[in-house]
């Protein structure tokens, strides 16, 4: 029987990950600089990036876990549980909340009956804040997937969820 310390070193990605992380690496003198590209390979492949796949991606970039992991918190992209088919950020700057955002979240929370960073019990949506998303001037603003909207009312709410 093995003994934990004889896990191979980078147990919990697929081997496709591991290859797509290594062609990154292989850009940069540093592996460290493949990070945050190798945080996404995750979460392409999985939806999201648990304990296991970023020890064993900081393995592969010869960082330590909690290097890693300071990597993905700073960056709000990672998303570090399960969430939703597609990802609903709200801006939740000045801006935005000066024009209405807070109606719009309150909005996407009672339509989809969550609270913000929850997931829709179907598992369709998820519901994060996010700071200012540099479209200020068309606010209050949503990124839905990866579409960014802009002047959001509750009628663009009711049409992005399809009701
Ligand atoms: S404050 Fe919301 S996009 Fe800038």
């Amino acid at each position: 029987m093995k003994e934990p310390s004889e896990k191979p070193k980078f147990e919990g990605l697929s081997t496709e990950e591991i290859q797509e992380i290594n062609a990154e690496i292989a850009h940069y003198e540093d592996k460290s600089a493949v990070s945050i590209e190798a945080l996404k390979i995750v979460q392409k492949h999985r939806g999201w990036v648990s304990d296991d796949c970023l020890i064993a991606a900081a393995g592969i970039l010869d960082m330590s876990p909690a290097q890693l992991e300071a990597v993905a918190t700073f960056y709000n992209l990672i998303y570090r549980q399960p969430v939703g088919k597609t990802v609903i950020h709200y801006c939740n700057s000045v801006t935005c909340w000066m024009l209405g955002a807070e109606k719009v979240r309150e909005h996407l929370c009672r339509e989809l009956n969550v609270k913000l960073g929850e997931m829709s019990e179907d598992g369709a949506y998820t519901l994060l804040p996010i700071v200012c998303l540099g479209a200020c001037d068309h606010a209050p603003v949503l990124m839905v997937g990866d579409e960014l909207r802009l002047d959001v009312t509750e009628d663009t709410v009711s049409e992005i969820l399809g009701r």
